[in-house]
């Protein structure tokens, strides 16, 4: 008993692979499960060693060294507030509980200040990688209480991922619900990348008629070059896999789903008045992708003229189009995360988020080792840092060819399309919503400003 260093409550997919992390790196770990089932099959599936299986929360607290360390991976919601109280009732001042559920960053900065009234100092964490990455070395972008942080540091550090230079994946990223939040957006640009990468796809298919496997060989060709990275290596080990003798993604029906991250950073970049439009095309064309019936009915329809495809496009092209739109989806990302950091205070330094993320999350890519140097230059905005002007104007003309070519083609590319629109609309020096102001004034007395005088006017337009 007192000889733990760790507490794991929740035993699903992810706490039992964190559970047996921590085991593996010499951290004497006690777990917990509401489910007797998880309880009793963790208990029956590991060799006896540094840790033990609790049959309730206030054995799992007793088992613990103080200050005490309890980490839940637990469904996020609710029951994560249940879970608090429960430990609260338990827990004495000085230990720590750890979040590792993709929370709502707004219920961690509640939940920071409902434990620190009991003395308890609560971290939200951003868990990134998965079954796999939870078990060998995940991503944490820990937020929360900098003394929680402190008294756990050694135990998170020692399971998680490093970078290809042998640096830390996890780090303190800031106060109340930073962590969660880096997280939340993590997937916002998981979801715009993974887009992206479907674009590509479907452009092959429909407008270049590649089989999977000539596709796969595409994608295994990208593997090391600019765009290496977890996420276009999947994409090749997917194109390639084969159920029956024929490739198993053409049996995958074409109906995305989500499970609210995503949806939660478009809400957060509205609120804040972010432009992320790769990561709002990302999330609706989920949302429409569901409507399978009334598109199957429009494809019968409503017609298309399509072109010839643009001859000059080949897969190096595409790459380049490929390159430059990823591009544009991380720095969004990071501009959403940037407007949050300065309006709630948190001082979250961009470059450190961008170097966590170099290894063991869904969106490591050699990419940021880019975007890390851009944000150490300091330019305002990102786009301007010579690190990413030089190969984003260099790859821009290869994105829009390829974006004209679906539109010729009528095939949808909404995640690159939306790159492309993000780019020009950042160098529009002159924008056209100067009639939109205007035409606000004129039905509704809004007022508007000129270019040539300071004030505020209004004008009776239609007289
Ligand atoms: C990760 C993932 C992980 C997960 C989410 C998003 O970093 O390991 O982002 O948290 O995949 O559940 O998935 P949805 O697409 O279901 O929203």
């Amino acid at each position: 008993m007192n000889t733990y260093a760790m507490g794991l409550y929740g035993l699903g997919v992810m706490g039992r692979s964190l559970a047996l992390n921590f085991i593996r790196r010499g951290i004497p770990t006690a777990v917990y499960s509401k489910a007797e089932g998880e309880r009793t099959a963790f208990a029956a599936a590991h060799p006896a060693g540094q840790w033990t299986v609790c049959e309730s929360p206030a054995e799992l607290v007793s088992a613990l060294a103080r200050p005490r360390v309890v980490f839940l991976m637990i469904t996020a919601g609710a029951p994560v507030d249940q879970v608090l109280e429960e430990l609260l009732g338990l827990l004495e001042p000085g230990d720590v509980v750890i979040d590792g559920g993709n929370s709502h960053y707004q219920d961690t900065i509640r939940r920071c200040e409902r434990a620190a009234k009991e003395g308890v100092e609560f971290l939200g964490v951003g868990v990134s990688g998965g079954e796999k990455g939870a078990l060998e070395g995940p991503c944490l972008m820990v937020g929360g209480s900098s003394k929680g942080w402190e008294r756990c540091r050694e135990s998170l550090e020692a399971i998680a991922a490093r970078a290809p230079d042998g640096g830390l994946c996890c780090g303190y990223v800031g106060p109340g619900g930073a962590g969660h939040y880096v997280k939340m957006v993590h997937n916002g640009i998981e979801y715009a990348v993974m887009q992206q990468l479907a674009d590509v796809y479907g452009f092959m298919r429909d407008g270049m008629g590649l089989s999977a496997s000539a596709m796969a060989e595409v994608f295994e060709g990208w593997r090391t070059g600019p765009l290496a990275s977890y996420l276009v290596d999947i994409t090749a080990a997917v194109l390639r896999k084969e159920e029956d003798g024929a490739p198993l993604v053409d049996r995958v029906l074409d109906v995305a789903r989500q499970k609210g991250t995503g949806c939660w950073s478009v809400v957060e970049a509205a609120e804040r008045g972010v432009y992320v439009p790769c990561i709002d095309e990302a999330l609706f064309t989920r949302y429409h992708s569901q409507r399978r019936g009334d598109r199957q009915k429009c494809a019968q329809k409503l017609p298309c003229t399509a072109e010839p495809l643009d001859p000059s496009l080949t897969a190096p092209e595409l790459e380049q189009a490929l390159y430059a739109a990823i591009l544009c989806a991380y720095v969004q990302g990071l501009e959403l995360i940037g407007e949050a950091s300065r309006a709630l205070g948190w001082d979250v330094d961009l470059a450190s988020v961008v170097e966590l993320w170099r290894g063991g999350c869904i969106i490591r890519s050699v990419l940021l080792e880019r975007l890390a140097s851009a944000l150490r230059e300091g330019a305002e905005p990102m786009v301007l840092a010579s690190s990413l002007r030089e190969p984003l104007s260099q790859a821009e003309p290869c994105l829009r060819r390829t974006v004209l070519a679906g539109a010729a083609r009528g095939i949808p590319l909404p995640a690159l399309g939306a790159a492309l629109l993000y780019y020009d609309q950042s160098r529009t020096a002159r924008m056209s919503v100067n009639l939109v102001q205007a035409l606000r004034d004129c039905f509704g007395a809004h007022t508007y400003e000129r270019i040539d005088r300071p004030g505020t006017f209004h004008t009776e337009w239609e007289s």
